[in-house]
């Protein structure tokens, strides 16, 4: 396993961003699950598109022909990051978001009323409002259960997928809990019934090596802003399924895989950054292939931050007041990215006062308003959001623990 702490330090210098400075003092990124940081790979292979080959796709000249190979290449490149065999299964748009909606337009029109599609209590709306839109057609849109220990409720997912599930649209891990969804057994239960599965790989693609030809889910989308790269949105059908879908399309769009959901002119320098992003973590592993390094890479990166998040989790629980939301770190299946709430303090109100010292972390709900909801925590604002990234270290920890110690000293000072 190749990325190591010392790995982790070492990096930083590869990403601008980091040098900038509030009051002297270098931001601390633990922003990482709304967007990360680029490194300088993914800017210059941006900016050298726009500088040597802008043009659309299939003319008959040279820049046309880059513009042509280089999104070939970047459909390769980011299969080998999902572990998936061809980058004809790669379609590509401007956010998951995006992707999502045009999916479940195209996904609407093969279902009848009474059909249903199962949505979660714990996932991001992006992977649940575009299904629950479908209730005007007529379609049942059950969830399944969220328990309070931040884990999805295993006998409820047994019990609602069944003859009449069509689809179940899932997280692979949530943005607001960090909790790892079993989506293997999601799997085992829609192919027992005939069922597709939809992953929403959002916020489990920068934590963790990808394998999607083992997991085999007929749907899978993730975003290049989580992982190092720029806003572009990925969506992974299964080979072969694409072409069935009676997708949004104009008559002079190819109507096969990977293009036949690819609306409009691609943004084509960000998604061949997205490449870029994938060769950038790859750089990190060791192996003869780009899929051996980037497993690799991925597999190292995910211990060291794994380990940094799990000793903040067990800190924070330390500060009197302090609650934190979701599973322990026991379980090597847990998203680096922990959620608190502080009593008499808003997240809002911790937040401001940690963005005036430099360190960014994300208040709210993250659009993950259902399990914020359910939690009973939408009133006060939701929870405080603390991620780790590849270049995160014990330093950024550390400035955060005291500064919430700071404010949760004060609150018992007024308080006494
Ligand atoms: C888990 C999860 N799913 C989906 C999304 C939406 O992704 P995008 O911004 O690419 O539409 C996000 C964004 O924060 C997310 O965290």
């Amino acid at each position: 396993m190749s990325f190591t702490r010392a790995d982790s330090l070492k990096c930083r210098a590869d990403f601008p961003a980091l040098a900038r400075t509030l009051n002297g003092v270098p931001l601390a990124y633990l922003d990482g699950p709304a967007g990360t940081q680029v490194p300088r790979r993914v800017i210059d292979t941006i900016s050298g598109a726009y500088a040597h080959y802008n043009a659309n796709t299939h003319g008959q000249f040279p820049t046309s022909n880059d513009v042509d190979r280089v999104m070939e290449s970047t459909r390769e490149v980011i299969a080998a990051f999902l572990g998936v065999a061809s980058g004809a299964s790669i379609s590509l748009g401007a956010n998951m978001t995006t992707l999502n909606y045009a999916l479940s337009h195209a996904i609407e029109r093969t279902l009848k009323p009474g059909d249903e599609v199962l949505v979660t209590q714990l996932d991001h709306e992006a992977n649940r409002a575009p299904w629950m839109r479908l209730k005007a057609a007529g379609v049942n849109v059950p969830e399944i259960r969220l328990n309070p220990n931040g884990r999805l409720d295993e006998a409820d997912m047994r019990a609602k997928v069944g003859p009449k599930t069509r689809l179940v649209a899932m997280g692979y891990s949530s943005n607001a809990l960090g909790t790892v969804n079993d989506v293997e057994l999601a799997r085992e239960l829609t192919r027992a019934v005939g069922a597709w599965l939809l992953v929403d790989a959002v916020h489990y693609a920068p934590h963790f090596p990808m394998d999607i030809s083992t997991l085999d889910p007929d749907f899978l989308l993730c975003s290049g802003y989580k992982f190092y790269g720029p806003h572009v949105g990925v969506l992974y059908t299964r080979p072969g399924l694409l072409e069935t879908l009676p997708t949004d399309r104009l008559p002079a769009q190819e109507p096969i895989a990977p293009y036949r959901i690819e609306t409009g002119t691609l943004n084509h320098p960000a998604m061949e950054g997205v490449a870029a992003a994938v060769e950038y973590l790859a750089s990190w592993g060791v192996g003869r292939s780009l899929r051996e390094r980037i497993v690799d890479a991925m597999t190292g990166i995910s211990a060291y931050e794994h380990a940094l998040a799990a000793h903040y989790y067990a800190e924070v629980a330390k500060i009197p007041g302090v609650k934190v939301w979701g599973t322990d770190f026991s379980s090597r299946r847990r998203a680096p990215t922990v959620s608190i709430t502080l009593e008499g303090v808003t997240p809002f109100a911790m937040a401001t006062e940690l963005g005036l010292e430099g360190v960014c972390v994300w208040d709210g709900d993250f659009y993950a308003l259902r399990p914020i909801e359910l939690l009973g925590l939408a009133a006060q604002g939701g929870v405080l959001r603390t991620g780790v990234s590849m270049y995160s270290q014990e330093s950024d920890i550390e400035r955060l623990l005291s500064g919430l110690s700071r404010i949760a000293g004060r609150r018992l000072g007024t308080a006494a």
